[in-house]
This record gives C-alpha cells, sequence and structure tokens, in this order.
C-alpha cells in the first residue's frame, strides 16, 4: 500500500481530494490530519470516514508531537492544511502565520527526517503572485502577495521550496486559481452567493464588482494534483488554472440566473480592503505534463449549483445554528455601508 497523507482533508479541497484519491487509486491508504477548524468538518467526509483505506486523525499541524510520526511514516504528503480566507485574514491574521507558516515549518521539519517520503507537495495559490492587471503569470516570476492571507501562503511556499533547495526534502510546489464545487466553506463568494441567493437574501458584491478571478473546478485540481505526484518534477512549482477568467458581476448574475433569482438581490457594498484586482496563470508548464482541465465553467457552476440545491444537510446548519458563522456573518456584512 501506499501511504498517502492528506493535512486539512476534512476542508473543502482536501475532502474532494481525499474522495477523489481513494476512487483512483486502489493501492492508496490515506490518512486525513485536520484540526477541525470552523470550516474543517467530517461531514466533507462523510462518504469516506468509513472506508478501510482511509483514517482520519484529529490534530494540528504545528503540534509535531502528532504530525512528525504521520510525516515520517508517508510516502507522500499532500498539504492542504491553511487558514484559508482573505476576508479573515483582514481581521485577525495570527492564526495564517501559526497554520500556514508555522505549521508547514513543523510538516518539512519532519519530512527533513523521513526516510520512505517520495512526495511532499505544498498547495499553494495563485494570489502570491499578487494582483495581476494584464498577462498571465508564470511560475517563475516574481511573487508579491498584498493580503495575510496570500503573504503566509507565500512564506510556506518558498519555506517548503527551501527545504528541497536545502535538504533534498522532495517538495514540489503547486499554485492553483479559485476552485469551486460541493463542500465549499459559505464564507467563499460562489458558496456564500448560491446559498444566499436560494433563501432570498442579498448577494454582497464588493466594489464595482469588475475584479476577475479564474475558475477551476475542485476535481480539475485534484487531477492535476494527481498529474504533479506522478510526473512533477523535485524542486519544481506548478501553477494550475481552470482558464475561465469571470468579472465577479458576471459570476454573481450567472448564479443568480441559475438559481431563478432577480438580479435585484445584488447588494453592492464597500470593497474588500487591498482587494487584488485579477489574478491570472500560464498552465503551459502543467499541460506539457499532459493535464488540462474537463470541466467546462458553464457546466461546473450549475452542477455547483444543483449541489447545494440538493444539500440543504450540509450548509443549512452552518447557516443557521453555528453561532460563530452567525456572528462573522454579522460583523463582515450587517452595517458594511454600499459601493
Ligand atoms: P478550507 O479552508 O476549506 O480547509 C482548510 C482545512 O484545513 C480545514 O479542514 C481545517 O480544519 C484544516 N486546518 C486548518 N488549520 C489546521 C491546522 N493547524 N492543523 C490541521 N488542520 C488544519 O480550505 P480549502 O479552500 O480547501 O484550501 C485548501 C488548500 O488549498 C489551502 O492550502 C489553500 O491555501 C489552497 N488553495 C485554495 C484555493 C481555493 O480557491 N479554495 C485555491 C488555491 C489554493
Ligand atoms: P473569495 O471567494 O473570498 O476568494 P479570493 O478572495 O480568495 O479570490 O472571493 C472571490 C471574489 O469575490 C473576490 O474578488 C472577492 C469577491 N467577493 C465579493 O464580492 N463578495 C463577497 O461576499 C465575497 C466573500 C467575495
Amino acid at each position: 500500500m501506499v501511504k498517502v497523507l492528506v493535512t486539512g482533508g476534512a476542508g473543502f479541497i482536501g475532502s474532494n481530494f481525499v474522495r477523489y484519491a481513494l476512487r483512483t487509486h486502489p493501492d492508496w491508504h490515506v490518512t486525513t490530519l485536520d484540526k477541525l477548524t470552523y470550516c474543517g468538518r467530517l461531514e466533507n467526509l462523510h462518504d469516506v470516514v468509513d472506508n478501510p483505506r482511509h483514517t482520519f486523525v484529529l490534530g494540528d499541524i504545528a503540534d509535531s508531537a502528532v504530525s512528525a510520526p504521520l510525516v515520517r511514516g508517508s510516502h507522500i504528503v499532500v498539504h492542504f492544511a491553511a487558514e484559508t480566507h482573505v476576508d479573515r485574514s483582514l481581521q485577525s491574521a495570527g492564526a495564517f502565520i501559526h497554520t500556514d507558516v508555522f505549521g508547514t515549518f513543523a510538516l518539512l521539519e519532519a519530512a527533513r527526517q523521513a526516510t520512505g517520503l517520495r512526495r511532499f507537495i505544498q498547495i499553494s495559490t495563485d494570489e502570491v503572485y499578487g494582483s495581476v492587471p494584464t498577462g498571465a503569470s508564470k511560475e517563475t516570476d516574481e511573487l508579491r502577495p498584498r493580503n495575510p492571507y496570500s503573504a503566509s501562503k507565500a512564506g510556506a511556499d518558498r519555506l517548503a521550496y527551501s527545504y528541497w533547495a536545502t535538504y533534498q526534502v522532495p517538495v514540489v510546489v503547486t499554485r492553483a486559481s479559485n476552485n469551486y464545487g460541493p463542500y465549499q466553506f459559505p464564507e467563499k463568494v460562489i458558496p456564500l452567493f448560491i446559498t444566499n441567493a436560494l433563501e432570498d437574501l442579498d448577494l454582497p458584491l464588493y466594489g464595482d464588482g469588475m475584479n476577475v478571478r479564474d475558475w477551476l473546478h475542485v476535481d480539475d485540481h485534484c487531477s492535476a494534483v494527481d498529474m504533479v505526484i506522478e510526473k512533477g518534477v523535485d524542486g519544481e512549482v506548478y501553477n494550475i488554472g481552470g482558464g475561465n477568467e469571470v468579472p465577479n458581476i458576471e459570476l454573481t448574475r450567472r448564479i443568480l440566473q441559475l438559481t431563478g433569482k432577480p438580479d435585484t438581490l445584488i447588494r453592492p457594498v464597500a470593497d474588500r480592503l487591498g482587494h487584488d484586482r485579477r489574478y491570472a496563470l500560464d498552465t503551459a508548464k502543467l499541460r506539457a505534463l499532459g493535464w488540462s482541465p474537463r470541466h467546462l465553467f458553464a457546466d461546473g457552476l450549475a452542477a455547483t449549483v444543483e449541489w447545494y440545491k440538493a444539500s440543504p444537510w450540509w450548509w443549512q446548519p452552518i447557516k443557521h445554528q453555528d453561532p460563530a458563522y452567525q456572528a462573522y456573518y454579522k460583523a463582515q456584512y450587517s452595517t458594511r455601508p454600499g459601493a
């Protein structure tokens, strides 16, 4: 059996990856290490948690007593665990430094001592390039992160690289664009707007709504990570982009159309501080390995809307019964001035 450690496997992308990995690789045993923070949920793994080829471990990646033996006992580590929401990093960045930087350091220290480790995938993000007014970021471009989230991810990205350059830890870094799909926590724009629309609530659109993101279906992200595990070269960075650049206003209108709700639900609100205008990735390096995204954005978004429509069991308890979520939502949106 190939022993695979997935950190953050109870989060959005991690849980989709665990599901993908168990389905695609019958010779893998997957261990999920997750702290179950506000967005890490065992519900995300409901259909795989009892799979005999899957083990769940509750713990903090920064706690070496828990994480180091798991890293040392693995052939492959796929490191998704992170604090991930830009708006939260603007309010309080400490947890981002703890998990994204120090937690990554703890895993890398263990990886340095591991004897059977073949791959350490550092899941980074396109946000490390900063705002890109024109063109598309290449892996060799300068990193210019502009908010505490992206800066903490840039720190982890380069720290991981340094463990390859210095100690030959078999690190490969991936930088993906904005993901969408099932099990995404309803603080990120797509699940927030879909679930608000389904409940006839306002969709709080930041600024002029012309910020652009490149949308990548989470399953395409999983297949890209899988490809990089198999064919990536140690010490290298691979961009993973969906090639779907969409301004937020257009995304919002599409969501309203797919949910059958009127454009009057759009509420222009004050912009995010330091809001990155645009991200875009050049994905030629990954495509040269043989990867391409499978999901057309129109179909993927429609399927995602259908998933949220069919899965109130998953999101309604978060929105209606989780006091921490409700406090966050209120602070973020209730007194926010109009744009
Ligand atoms: P998420 O916020 O949905 O999940 C993060 C998971 O990490 C949760 O399960 C949480 O409980 C866990 N976690 C947090 N701190 C931990 C700690 N100290 N120890 C153990 N577990 C901890 O995030 P996501 O959207 O699935 O993102 C996963 C990874 O992909 C992150 O590294 C993120 O930076 C990266 N990424 C995300 C996107 C995106 O669009 N969501 C795009 C590119 C890259
Ligand atoms: P988000 O999903 O937070 O991802 P990221 O900031 O990491 O790209 O936001 C995606 C885009 O949507 C971003 O330009 C900010 C915008 N946005 C809104 O307009 N309203 C919202 O309520 C949220 C959460 C995001």
